[in-house]
């Protein structure tokens, strides 16, 4: 990837990737209306894209991609005009796959893997110098078919062990960090250390967690091990409570010498009820006293109750960013935040027939900041906002007026985020076009 290893760059690729990236700042035909529709004025490209603020404050800003959907070879060539590309190109500088790296998607059979999928998002974000996150490899859903058939008590730790020397250590070196164990925590099942009872845990034992994220260190030494999980954001009495037994399992895991760096909290808010407060902020404070960072790795507002139309909806979900981004964004243990998808085309929330998704008015989520039209919503602004607020910036804070300057070399340069190995060398001068 672009923010370490980067000795194997040559000036030639740089100078490529470069252009790539150029050309996806360079906004496709329909992003460029919709940046200049009338009653939208904000600017959301280039140097006042997402990626450039939090490149400027060192944070790491992206969201949950399809690699199915993204134009890898148009990038590669320069001459992409896929707008969907484009954006999370131009708005991302990190990348998570919502499903392609999962269970289900890498595992067609018991003895095969298919990679392809994941490879291509592997080689879109080196083309765009994003980074990756990898999501994820351990987890009671999105299982295959064959699982339940084929997994037993006596070859379930094997199969484990596997799975995650094959996926991570083929990723090795690739890869900001793995969500190794996602929702392994869930007090209503009533067992006194707090943890689901999932397949895993029935078949391997407790100790499945510890096995798992000691194999992932072992398959890639440089990604930061991450326990991963949702509904522990709010201070109701069920996420309070949650959000207290994976503390507990975080400080387990810590006391034992389990390789754990990083603790991800989904953020699938909603824009109706209680807004997270105190209780995370204490949870993000004593993650970090245990030596955690903290990433928010799946965030979205829901407002599937939420009486009223776009424009209500609008204003919740933009409200919700910025108090929660604000919040959270301020902890020098935060450095890293990602939405679930970009655009409200593609959100989950969208294509789940779940009944707490569906809205009762039958319309559509805005949960993102892009919309349907791939259009910037006004959660789009306050999320830009939240991030210029964080913290001081580290780099000369971008230019927001009048028109974009797009300059390959200076827009996306590859960027050093605290705590990063490496820092890598600038990019060369930028070319005057192709040669
Ligand atoms: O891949 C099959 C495809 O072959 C088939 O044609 C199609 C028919 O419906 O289904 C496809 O699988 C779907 C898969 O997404 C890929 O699109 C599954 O039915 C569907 O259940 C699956 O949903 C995903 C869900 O996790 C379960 O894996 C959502 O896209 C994804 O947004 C959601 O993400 C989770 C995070 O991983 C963990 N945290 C919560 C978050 C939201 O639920």
């Amino acid at each position: 990837m672009a923010e370490t290893g980067t000795s194997r760059w040559t000036r030639r690729k740089l100078v490529k990737v470069s252009l790539a990236a150029a050309a996806a700042a360079a906004l496709p035909g329909p992003l460029r209306a919709a940046e200049a529709d009338a009653g939208f004025p904000m600017r959301v490209n280039g140097p006042d894209s997402l990626r450039a603020h939090a490149a400027a404050r060192g944070l790491l800003f992206g969201s949950a991609v399809n690699p199915a959907l993204l134009d890898v070879e148009g990038l590669e060539a320069g001459n992409t005009i896929d707008a969907y590309t484009q954006l999370i190109a131009g708005q991302a500088n990190i990348v998570v796959a919502e499903d392609a790296m999962k269970w289900a998607a890498l595992r067609p059979t018991p003895l095969a893997f298919d990679f392809a999928p994941a490879d291509r998002l592997m080689r879109f974000a080196a083309l765009a110098q994003q980074r990756v996150r990898g999501h994820n490899l351990c987890w009671h859903q999105a299982l295959p078919a064959w699982f339940n058939t084929v997994v037993t008590r006596e070859n379930a730790r094997r199969l484990l062990v596997e799975h995650i020397q094959t996926v991570a250590g083929r990723y090795r070196g690739q890869i900001h960090s793995w969500d190794v164990v996602n929702e392994a925590v869930e007090p209503m099942d009533g067992r006194p250390d707090g943890l689901r009872k999932t397949p895993w845990l029935e078949m391997v034992g407790p100790d499945y967690i510890e096995l798992a994220f000691q194999t992932a260190a072992v398959a890639d030494p440089g990604a930061k091990l991450t326990y991963n999980d949702y509904d522990i954001e709010l201070d109701t009495l069920e996420q309070s409570m949650k959000r207290g037994q994976v503390l507990m399992l975080l400080r387990r895991l810590k006391a034992r010498g389990v390789p754990i760096q990083a603790v991800g909290v989904q953020s699938h808010l909603k824009a109706d009820g209680p807004e997270p407060g105190a209780g995370l902020l204490t949870f993000l404070r004593e993650a970090g006293k245990i030596g955690l960072e903290v990433y928010i790795t799946e965030m979205d507002v829901n407002t599937c109750r939420l009486e009223g139309g776009p424009i209500v909806q609008d204003a919740a979900v933009a409200r919700v960013y910025r108090d929660y981004l604000g919040m959270v964004l301020a902890e020098p243990n935060v450095p890293v935040a990602l939405t679930w998808g970009i655009t409200s085309a593609h959100s989950w929330l969208n294509q789940s027939k779940e009944p707490w998704v569906r809205r009762a008015d039958g319309a559509r989520q805005r949960p993102l900041p892009f919309d349907d039209d791939l259009r910037p919503t006004p959660a789009f602004g306050s999320i830009r906002s939240a991030i210029d607020a964080a913290r001081p910036a580290v780099q000369a804070a971008p230019t927001s007026a009048p028109t974009p300057a797009i300059d390959p070399g200076s827009l996306y340069q590859p960027f050093s985020v605290p705590g990063s190995p490496t820092v890598p060398p600038p990019a060369p001068a930028a070319p005057t076009g192709p040669s």
